[in-house]
């Protein structure tokens, strides 16, 4: 029976099944995780990305790794249920919502352990929760996209990068959520997607959601948005993020920097759309946000075909980090935080 079916995924109740986003826009193809070691093999493979994505499919995940375990005794399901959790944690270390799913997780387990519940029951039990935290990220998105949509005026042009949208959370999206929330409102918006070298979630993914949504979209290459900046009128720059820092400062994939740069030159405000599970109030600032690097061959070719020559030196971070001062606000479930963050964003919390 399924219990969760969206564009990203679907919970059959013995499997989670993932639109592989590596063949996406072209091929509708989809992979089925039925151990902890698929969906873990999923996320490092970026069959499915994006940190709310990646942080309800390693909850998923989590739930599977309890059916694997064959055995009667506590002990051995907690040390098992303890490496499912750090194969899990080992596949992308820049997405915070991946640790913070797995830590609730973990908390109900040991919980559940304590009590001494049977494995039928655990399983029942950390599935709930796994679909408690899949389907609070759809209602999540949709707040996010309410609030960022008040902030964009009644025509708007925006620029966005890589994807934020539905098949990079549960559903709905938070960069693409904030568009569609203000389409859905009567506001006419026309999207640039920087196409996000090197490995083109904009132009693959981003603009395949938005053309399916009805926003009138214009892709573009990464390079290009400066002059797009400076020659064409744009209202705003909208992004996710990967890990929010106690003090406001964004990681995101790698190009949110220049664009927050060149946006901040040309006066264009930079929203950064977020759930708060995004937050981390643990790191202090961007300077201690771990940053993926990827493969070479990302850089190397283009898709499947090589384009530099053999032997050339590669840096291939996945991500950046964009500094607090140039982020106009962010855009969460709770509301719309602006500067002070290292305040604001505490308050969050404390609500
Ligand atoms: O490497 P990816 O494709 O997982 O990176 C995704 C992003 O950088 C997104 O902007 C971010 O995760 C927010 S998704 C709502």
């Amino acid at each position: 029976m399924t219990k969760l079916k969206t564009i990203s995924m679907e919970w059959t109740g013995h499997s989670l099944i993932l639109i592989d986003q590596r063949k996406l826009p072209h091929i509708e193809e989809h992979v089925e995780c039925k151990s902890h070691t698929e969906v873990a093999d999923a996320i490092k493979k970026m069959v499915v990305r994006g940190a709310p994505a990646i942080g309800a499919a390693a909850a998923f995940g989590y739930v599977l790794g309890v059916e694997k375990f064959c055995g009667n005794d506590k002990r051995g399901l907690k040390e098992h249920m303890s490496q499912v959790k750090q194969e899990l944690a080992t596949t992308r270390p820049t997405a915070v919502n991946l640790f913070w799913a797995l830590n609730r997780m973990e908390k109900l387990f040991e919980r559940l352990a304590e009590d001494a519940v049977s494995k039928g029951e655990i399983f029942e039990n950390l599935e709930s929760e796994a679909l408690k935290i899949a389907y609070e990220d759809i209602e999540t998105n949709k707040s996010i996209g309410r609030y960022g949509a008040e902030l964009l005026p009644e025509e708007a042009f925006v620029i966005t990068h890589c994807n934020a949208g539905a098949l990079a959370t549960v559903d709905y999206g938070t960069a693409i959520g904030v568009i569609r929330c203000a389409k859905e409102m009567g506001k006419r918006v026309h999207a640039y997607v920087d196409e996000t070298r090197p490995y083109l979630q904009g132009a693959r993914l981003t603009t395949w959601e938005l053309l399916k949504l009805g926003i009138d979209t214009t892709l573009i290459s990464d390079n290009m948005a400066g002059w797009v900046l400076k020659t064409r009128r744009v209202d705003a720059i909208i992004v996710g993020a990967d890990r929010i820092a106690a003090n406001g400062d964004v990681a995101n994939k790698i190009g949110t920097y220049s664009l927050a740069v060149l946006a901040n030159r040309h006066g264009v405000p930079v929203y950064v759309a977020a759930p708060t599970s995004t937050l981390d109030l643990n790191t202090p600032t961007g300077k201690e946000i771990p940053i993926e690097e990827r493969s070479h061959r990302e850089v190397t070719h283009c898709h499947t075909v090589k384009i530099a020559p053999e032997g050339v030196k590669v840096f291939n971070p996945a991500f950046d980090v964009t500094e607090h001062e140039l982020v106009s606000a962010i855009i969460t479930e709770k509301g719309v935080v602006r500067p002070p963050y290292r305040e604001n964003l505490r308050r969050l919390f404390e609500e």
